[in-house]
């Protein structure tokens, strides 16, 4: 399974551009290392790190494109916040394209921008080996990275709660599952 999904290496790298391959390596590397911490099956962490960012196509009327083309509807809450777009389109094309059957992993891969409700571990292994990996520069960024490896549910709660202030502070759209989730790990932790 996974020679299967590195030979896949050049096309997405020509899909994606080099900086943001370079990128996923490094979200590859870390969810494997959160998987190891808490038990989760390391190769579905490395395959969801891998194709996380499979399909964040930087020119957004080719996005657009082929989220018609693989039958991506985006309407609605996708319209009013493009960039959650490449999460959707991306567990489409690793189901499609690079035959990832396991919906666990193309969960992971769905989620990893917005979050949701009652994810699982493995969800948010991917969702924060995106925000922690180790070019990751914000502010909060260490404390993310302390957490995460302490409390999977403590470090969501802290990203979606930063997440959703800096979108708040930007005046852009919050979507639905992002909110949800905010107030779901607030529950959880407090
Ligand atoms: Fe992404
Ligand atoms: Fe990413």
């Amino acid at each position: 399974m996974i020679d299967d999904i590195f030979r896949y290496e050049d096309e997405i790298k020509n899909r994606i551009g080099e900086k943001r391959f370079q990128h996923t390596l490094r979200v590859k590397d870390t969810a494997i290392k959160l998987a190891r911490i808490y038990s989760v099956d390391e190769e579905k962490a490395e395959i969801a790190g891998f194709l996380h960012d499979c399909a964040k196509i930087r020119d957004i009327e080719l996005l657009k494109q082929k989220s018609a083309e693989y039958g991506l509807n985006i309407e609605g809450e996708l319209e009013k916040a493009p960039q959650v777009i490449h999460a959707y389109l991306g567990s489409i094309l690793a189901q499609k394209l690079y035959n990832v059957c396991d919906k666990d992993t193309l969960n992971a891969i769905k989620y990893h921008t917005t979050g949701r409700e009652n994810m699982s571990d493995l969800e948010k292994i991917i969702f924060l080996a995106d925000s922690t990996e180790p070019m990751r520069n914000f502010e909060g960024v260490d404390k993310l990275r302390e957490l995460s490896v302490k409390d999977l549910d403590m470090a969501m709660y802290y990203s979606l709660n930063n997440t959703i202030k800096m979108l708040a502070d930007k005046n852009v759209y919050i979507v639905i599952d992002s909110i949800k989730a905010r107030n779901f790990y607030r529950e959880m932790v407090y």
